[in-house]
């Protein structure tokens, strides 16, 4: 069972995206897997409950169908922080629920995408944050880097926060968010300044048609590279 913790480095970097193409880049190698959003705000109301963009793509790239109430156990009506969405409901967040959920999901597929709300520190109520649902799921973590002005200082200190929270940061993945040619040389210098393996880099693209996504992704940087495990699932 292999699980993953979707973070960015600011809301709107392409975590969506990524997760999607992660999802599909595991359907297209063989491996079953399911998407998950824990805490969603700003849904739409349906006939069966609030739902969220974010969930709904992360099911559609799900090769396996799971329930939508766990793949996002915590969806809020208002598009803002959601520590203020949940106060707005009258809700608390629970991270041993959020477990539950993801633990019904591993019982669906071998692998989970788990993409995370906003940035690395989001709150989700006066004392905890996303952060603390990684931990407790004790998942790796994979960094999108939206690539765009400022994205280094970000980049670094989102790498910097996930290690002093004793998370294990395994990829990052490039996603140029903006065509100005001057950020052509930010991904070699961001390569160099985090360290890390390069699991992807998805060029500027605002139409993003949604097949072939996953050829921007390199699944040996998650440890795919052996044919023999492939075969295990
Ligand atoms: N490589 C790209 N080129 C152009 N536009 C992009 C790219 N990646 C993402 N976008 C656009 O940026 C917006 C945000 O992308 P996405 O929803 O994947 O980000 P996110 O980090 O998941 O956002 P949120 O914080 O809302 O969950 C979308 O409109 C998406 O189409
Ligand atoms: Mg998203």
């Amino acid at each position: 069972m292999k699980g993953w913790f979707v973070t960015g480095t600011d809301t709107g970097v392409g975590k969506t995206r990524v997760s999607c193409a992660l999802l599909d880049a595991l359907t297209v190698a063989g491996v079953p897997a399911v998407g998950m959003k824990p805490v969603a705000s700003g849904c739409e109301p349906s006939a069966a409950g609030p739902r969220n963009a974010d969930a709904e793509a992360l099911r559609a790239a799900s090769s396996v169908r799971a329930d939508y109430a766990d793949v996002n156990p915590y969806a809020f009506p208002a598009a803002t922080a959601p520590h203020l969405a949940a106060l707005a409901t009258g809700v608390t967040i629970d991270i041993a629920h959020v477990c539950r959920s993801y633990a019904r999901l591993t019982g669906l597929a071998p692998c989970v995408v788990v993409e995370g709300i906003g940035g690395w520190l989001v709150p989700i109520s006066r004392s905890q944050t996303m952060a603390d649902v990684a931990a407790a799921l004790g998942l790796p973590v994979i960094l999108v880097v939206g690539v765009r002005l400022g994205a280094i200082n970000h980049a670094l200190l989102t790498a910097r926060e996930i290690r002093t929270c004793g998370l294990k940061l395994v990829a990052w993945v490039a996603n140029r968010i903006d065509p100005d040619p001057i950020l052509d040389d930010y991904v070699p210098a961001l390569g160099h300044l985090l360290d890390l393996p390069l699991l992807g880099s998805f060029p500027y693209d605002p139409a993003a048609a949604k097949a072939g996504s996953q050829s921007f992704l390199d699944l040996s940087q998650l440890g795919f590279a052996d044919p023999a495990e492939k075969s295990s699932y």
